[in-house]
């Protein structure tokens, strides 16, 4: 069970407002998903996995913001055994990284989960080009089609009809959930099988939180708005693991694009201790009084939850607040419940400012720049 050290001022009419709101929502279906994932796509995600498995040393997840963060965070956190590793690309435009992924893949037999919803996202369609073409010079057109397998959304897009026509093995991104709460869905859930997490466990971490953390999370929510109220504007997340650096970076893409947008929300930053205290913490001890640190406090070592310790008493000494989220469990049933947490929390939270939690127009912008240059 996730605990927390605040317990701010909570309007229980405007919660359950919020909370209806977003059940209600049409980008609403994370809400009830780990209690109700489609059981027969489920057992085919793990046959897909488990043929991966098999046949390849590596598999390429191409993706980018909420089609890559999740999975990567809870693969990288837990560090599962596989024989089948997994490489990133389409994540960027760097021509550097991706011969990087190209020439990591090598000779070596490998797969490609291509995710993307709306599948037109210009990062990953030219990783995915780029891979599409050495699978078909090592294994010919039929068995390069058997080896891709492709997340996207159920009837449209470019990614889609591809598919469709060239015969890949189809997964579904759900209509009514946006890409930065899909980790539990089929985008995060297939290569993080083929990668060794317990992908029940995880699902039933998270669908144990449905209910469970709907107290902690609101009361998060609302102390993030009090904070921000009261001119504290950004949010140093600090875990204390480095293996959860991945999880800080999904935490910012979550936060950043449900919450920022008509001027409002919160500017969410990450660091990693103890290795930046020797960085940013000087600054977090002493620069701006702008800035409130929420720890995510895994179960740890016993030197380490030390550190925790001292950084909590030095922090507060320096006159600012800190929130401490505890993490149950350090495996897929705490990283379940705190997927879960943090996306409840951000979305009451986007909602406490009066934003849409589930678009992001923003990022059209550079979209439409770029598209003009090229
Ligand atoms: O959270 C979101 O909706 C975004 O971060 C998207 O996941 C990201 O822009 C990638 O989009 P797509 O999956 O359509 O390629």
């Amino acid at each position: 069970m996730i605990t927390i050290n605040f317990d701010p001022k909570v309007d229980e009419v405007k919660t359950a407002e919020i909370l209806k709101a977003i059940a209600h929502d049409k980008m609403g279906g994370w809400l009830t998903l780990p209690k109700r994932f489609d059981m027969g796509e489920f057992v085919r995600i793990k046959e897909a996995a488990k043929k991966i498995q098999e046949e390849s040393e590596y598999l390429v997840c191409i993706g980018i913001g909420g089609s890559y963060l999740g999975h990567r965070a809870i693969i990288e956190a837990l560090h599962p055994h596989s024989e089948t590793k997994i490489i990133y690309a389409g994540n960027s435009l760097s021509r550097r990284e991706l011969d990087r992924a190209l020439k990591k893949v090598g000779d070596h037999d490998f797969s490609v989960n291509v995710i993307s919803k709306s599948g037109t996202t210009l990062e990953p369609a030219i990783a995915f080009g780029e891979f599409k073409k050495k699978l078909i010079e090592k294994y010919g057109e039929e068995e390069a089609a058997g080896r891709i397998y492709a997340t996207t959304d159920r009837k449209q897009g470019a990614l889609h009809d591809e598919a469709v026509a060239a015969g890949y093995t189809m997964f579904v991104v759900p209509d009514n959930i946006g890409g930065r709460y899909s980790v539990l869905s089929a985008v995060g859930i297939l290569p993080m099988a083929v990668a060794g997490v317990n992908v029940d466990k995880l699902l039933e971490g998270a669908a144990e939180a449905v209910e469970k953390v709907v107290e902690p999370a609101t009361k998060y929510a609302w102390m993030r708005y009090s904070l921000a109220k009261k001119n504290y504007d950004t949010e140093v997340f600090a875990s204390f693991e480095p293996a959860t650096m991945y999880f800080n970076e999904w935490l910012k893409q979550l936060f950043g694009e449900s919450e920022g947008k008509n001027k409002q929300g919160v500017l969410p930053v990450s660091v990693v201790y103890s290795t930046d205290l020797h960085s940013l913490g000087q600054f977090i001890q002493d620069g701006r009084r702008n800035l409130w640190e929420t720890i995510i406090d895994y179960p740890t070592d016993e030197i380490n939850a030390k550190v925790v310790k001292a950084v909590q008493v030095a922090h507060i000494g320096g006159g600012i607040p800190v929130l401490n989220i505890g993490v149950s469990s350090y495996d897929e049933m705490g990283f379940g419940e705190l997927i879960y947490f943090f996306e409840l929390s951000c979305a009451v939270s986007a909602k406490l400012f009066g934003v849409n939690p589930f678009d992001q127009p923003g990022v059209e912008a550079y979209k439409n720049e770029l598209k003009k240059l090229l």
